[in-house]
């Protein structure tokens, strides 16, 4: 059974997750593969974690070779969590969870898995219980469509058992403050942000009828007629290899001439089109498509053609409509029909 927890956004998550897990001093290990894990990190020794960062290359996942080795040395179990980032939002790279439950499984390590799954929850395949995620989190303003306000934290029966023993100082996130409201069937410590569970429940509506592995294979569709795109406009891939791609976000390199920055300010003065900037080490370099959340296939044909007209006003040799042409190639074939409406 596993217990579901609300707090303050996604930061705020984080800071649930480890406080209510974990004692200063603490040994973890954490991947660092783009801006939001590093600032996870950056929280995690903030808050006094003894923290073995394992860094790869931005565009590249976690390097799990690493972990199995930290694992098949840790023989007295110094390793109190692993904290990963399911699929890093700025590079758009998605880590592969089943063998990092696999690695755990193998060597007998009874380390927390704390799973940060702001942009893949409810968008990819995410197995809380099959993987043995002891916290998963994510927040409002990703795959729910919500506006942003509440970070979601869903706890294992072991991770609710460690905030018996953790001794980090928590005072808003206490999950004990929680979970006492719970047993009242009052559900909130706090003055709660009533329209957005309003607003999470119309959400919740949407995921049932649309079924969850219909909106993962939306997903999967989105993310391949998106890297098609790419590639059709003779475009790289900021994510390095095919096991990482995401199907939430694509980070688009851009020819060292051309920054991306000005693709994005373009998009936004012009087409009225929101992406990404890319942030910190790929800031110029990259500009982002997001395709996650209520968003059908149309929509992203929309926004591709956009994102082709922007190309072509900074100076990049883009043939117009190539991208669409290669996206709705692939989605013509793959679309299936609405189910309610056959
Ligand atoms: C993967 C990931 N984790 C954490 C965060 C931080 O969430 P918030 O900005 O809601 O605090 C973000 C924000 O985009 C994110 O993409």
């Amino acid at each position: 059974m596993y217990f579901l927890l609300f707090c303050i956004l996604g930061t705020g998550a984080w800071e649930s997750a480890l406080t209510n897990t974990l004692s200063p001093g603490d040994r973890i290990v954490s991947f660092l593969i783009g801006q939001f894990s590093l600032l996870w990190i950056d929280q995690q020794q903030r808050l006094k974690f003894n923290v073995d960062v394992v860094e790869s290359e931005w565009g590249q996942g976690a390097n799990l070779d690493v972990l199995a080795e930290k694992l098949a040395a840790d023989r007295t179990h110094t390793i109190k969590a692993i904290c990963i980032v399911h699929n890093e939002t700025a590079t758009g790279v998605t880590n592969n969870l089943a063998t990092v439950r696999k690695l755990l499984d193998h060597y007998g390590h009874p380390a927390l898995l704390l799973v940060d799954g702001v942009s893949s929850i409810c968008a990819l395949d995410f197995r809380m219980d099959e993987w043995g995620v002891d916290v998963a989190l994510t927040g409002s303003q990703k795959a729910l469509s919500l506006p942003t306000g509440i970070g979601i934290v869903c706890a294992s029966p072991k991770a609710l058992e460690a905030t018996k023993t953790a001794k980090s100082v928590r005072v808003f996130f206490d999950w004990n403050d929680y979970l006492k409201f719970y047993k009242l069937g009052t559900f909130w410590p706090y003055t709660p942000s009533i329209q957005l569970l309003y607003g999470l429940r119309a959400a919740l509506d949407l995921i049932f009828e649309e079924g969850l592995d219909n909106i993962i294979e939306r997903h999967s569709r989105l993310g391949k007629a998106t890297r098609l795109a790419v590639e059709a406009w003779g475009l790289k891939n900021c994510t390095q290899k095919e096991e990482w791609f995401s199907d939430t976000v694509t980070a688009v390199l851009v020819p060292p001439y051309i920054d991306s920055s000005e693709i994005v300010k373009r998009g936004w003065k012009r087409y009225n089109l929101s992406l990404g900037l890319g942030l910190n080490k790929v800031a110029g370099k990259v500009f982002r498509i997001g395709h996650l959340g209520n968003l059908n296939e149309l929509q992203l044909l929309g926004c591709l053609a956009g994102v082709e007209m922007i190309l072509k006003d900074v100076g990049y040799p883009v043939k117009l409509g190539s991208g669409v042409a290669a996206a709705s190639a692939y989605l013509q074939n793959n679309i299936p029909m609405i189910p309610s409406r056959i």
